[in-house]
């Protein structure tokens, strides 16, 4: 190799070099990197606290948030909101490591399942962070505090509502937000435990919808074809009843099939209105995000005694909506 080869190679190595110095920093500081309170915010707050939500563009996470900014602004408290872009359990497991590296003064956060996320909760309340799980518990972590729906509970609302309403064999598809969220099985759970011994109650099949709509439409869809006899559906998170509004209608539409389904969104609330869905459990996201702002300021510098806050659940049937349509 002549020396303006040589001379070449290592122009071409240093501008690599350099290249990836600075794209290694540039990634370095957008993933660790959390956005430095200035002097005046410092000031101004009382506590900096994290949420760690399930899914960032999701509804019900949407009422989960603004309940918890409610109260960060009264408190003073300045609320740092973070998700995964589509629910994920490895990306909330690296949110929650950055909060915790970020020094919160305490993080709320969605429980999940494995040994990473209870490993993450251990180091957090050693650096006396404390954590309060929302939405969904994680009680075999060391989080100071769950608040939330009772979830075994609700998915015994959603069995109590069948038996009730229903008479003769009902062939169950149950749609499930995913398969490994505690509150799913929590409301899967609970719902068998009220349907057995019902001889009537037959659960045909469980499938995912990954908390969207379509996928909702996808999976009711799927089972209908499979099992044509399928005569009522479940849903267990936010959006699955308008998803399974929507397979119903294109593969059974006249078909009498009744519909449960979670949380009150607006688009569950019109199905109800249109006679679409026949019940749902209402949850109330708001007042968990909210109340969970106030447990973490508790939770400064002590422990709660009662540490598991239920926020209230509810069945709403058609027939409410449609009675509290008339008397507007
Ligand atoms: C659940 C949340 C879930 C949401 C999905 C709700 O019923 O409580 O955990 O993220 O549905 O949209």
């Amino acid at each position: 190799m002549n020396n303006d080869s040589k001379f070449t190679l290592i122009v071409i190595g240093c501008v690599i070099f350099f290249i990836s110095l600075i794209g290694m920093i540039i990634y370095g500081y957008k993933t660790f990197a959390i956005s430095p309170l200035d002097q005046k915010a410092e000031k101004d707050y009382s506590h900096h606290f994290a949420l760690v939500a399930e899914e960032n563009e999701n509804d019900y996470w949407r009422l989960v948030k603004k309940g918890a900014e409610e109260s960060a602004e009264k408190n003073h408290v300045n609320l740092e909101y973070v998700a995964p872009k589509k629910a994920d359990n490895d990306e909330l497991n690296r949110l929650l490591d950055r909060m915790i590296a970020a020094k919160m003064d305490g993080i709320i956060v969605q429980g999940i399942k494995g040994q990473r996320f209870k490993d993450l909760v251990h180091k957090s309340v050693e650096r006396d962070i404390p954590i309060v799980t929302v939405d969904t518990d994680a009680k075999a972590s060391e989080r100071k505090a769950y608040v939330g729906t009772n979830n075994i509970e609700a998915g015994k609302l959603l069995g109590k509502s069948l038996l009730e309403n229903t008479s003769g064999e009902q062939y169950v598809g149950i749609i499930t937000g995913r398969n490994e969220a505690i509150n799913q099985q929590e409301r899967i759970q609970g719902f068998r435990e009220m349907v057995k011994g019902h001889k009537r109650i037959h659960i045909i099949a469980i499938r995912e919808s990954h908390i969207t709509k379509n996928g909702a439409t996808i999976a009711s869809y799927k089972l209908l074809k499979q099992y044509p006899k399928i005569n009522a559906f479940v849903g267990m998170s936010a959006l699955d009843g308008p998803g399974i509004v929507e397979g119903v209608k294109e593969v059974a539409p006249f078909k009498n099939t009744y519909v449960l389904a979670f949380d009150t969104l607006p688009e569950t609330m019109q199905l109800m209105k249109a006679g679409k869905i026949d019940a749902t459990v209402a949850q109330y996201p708001e007042q968990m995000g909210n109340d969970a702002v106030e447990v973490l300021i508790r939770l400064q510098g002590k422990d709660l005694l009662d540490n598991l806050i239920y926020t209230k659940t509810n069945i709403i049937t058609k027939e409410d909506v449609q009675r509290q349509d008339k008397t507007q």
